[in-house]
């Protein structure tokens, strides 16, 4: 890209970003200078690498930029700004009504991703769907593998739809979309016993836990809260992998860093588990929980 020269009433974009920074950071945004140079390469449609190519803001884009560093400092998640989550390989459509997809969760993924192509044409169940990160991710990087997704309420269902949609234009193998309860023990009755890997990353923070502004004002709180204790959608999903897993079928749920014994306990009690394994995510943090389905 050649670099733009400084147009009469343009808007220097170094000292923008430096002001957008400062702003952000006296509003509590936990990255401020990633989200002030990410918003503007969004407003310029240029790579974030490439920002100090560019030296002014036309007016109009200084003005675009100014209103969503505004409102990334009322405390906006910077997604719902830009319209997209990046995930693993994929860029997720976001936005009101569906939990935007952290980072974290990729871990989650990789060892979906990992397990299923072990196989020469695994069946992947991805409960608790969202806007289809887990199942999407997996379907684009274990192109043999049949994924199914699940989730219940219609706001997530209508981004997760689009999301497929999108994948499959792009050529991926298009995965099937099931609007169902994990609490429902008829759900997928007709893949019981059937499924090689089940994923799943539910609702956990335990109700009254504070949260930051962008997720209690802006990620909806059934895809957050977990009932009193964290566990209230995460028990029901054991029941289902158990149901729905194939002996040797492997189970992977994300939970909550201060579920690291919890979990493994739920998992490994009652015998429909083995090799229940506790992982942590790079900061070292308990953070996802696997576990093999024993033969009935
Ligand atoms: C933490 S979000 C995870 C979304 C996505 N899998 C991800 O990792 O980004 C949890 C999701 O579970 C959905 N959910 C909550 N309770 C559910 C239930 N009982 N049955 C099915 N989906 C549920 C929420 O709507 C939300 O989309």
């Amino acid at each position: 890209m050649a670099p733009r020269p400084r147009g009469a009433g343009g808007r220097d974009v170094r000292r923008a970003v430096a002001e957008a920074a400062r702003t952000l950071a006296a509003a509590g945004v936990a990255a401020p200078r990633t989200d002030a140079e990410l918003l503007a390469a969004h407003v310029l449609g240029v790579p974030r690498g490439a920002l100090l190519l560019v030296d002014a803001f036309a007016p109009a884009a200084a003005a675009r930029y100014a209103a969503l560093v505004a409102r990334r400092a009322a405390r906006e998640p910077l997604q719902h700004l830009t319209g997209v989550a990046g995930f693993r390989r994929l860029e997720l459509a976001v936005g009101p009504g569906v939990f935007v997809p952290r980072p974290e969760t990729e871990l989650l993924a990789g060892w979906g991703v990992a397990a299923a192509a072990a196989l020469a044409a695994p069946l992947v169940v991805d409960l608790c769907a969202g806007s289809g990160a887990v199942a999407l991710a997996v379907a684009q990087e274990v192109p043999a593998a049949r994924v199914v997704a699940v989730e219940r309420e219609p706001a997530a269902l209508a981004w997760l739809r689009r999301n497929v949609a999108a994948r499959a234009a792009a050529g991926d193998r298009p995965i099937e979309v099931v609007a169902g309860d994990v609490a429902d023990p008829g759900l997928l009755a007709e893949l019981a016993g059937a499924v090689d890997v089940l994923l799943c990353n539910p609702p956990y923070v335990p109700v009254g836990t504070p949260v930051p502004a962008e997720v209690a004002e802006h990620d909806p709180a059934v895809a957050v809260f977990g009932g009193p204790d964290g566990l209230a959608v995460l028990r029901p999903v054991a029941d289902r992998a158990a149901a729905l897993l194939r002996a040797g079928g492997g189970l992977g749920v994300e939970h909550d860093d201060a579920h690291g014994a919890a979990v493994p306990a739920l998992l490994a009690a009652g015998g429909r588990f083995t090799d229940v394994r506790a992982h942590a995510d790079l900061t070292g943090r308990p953070r996802f929980c696997t576990a093999r389905r024993v033969a009935d």
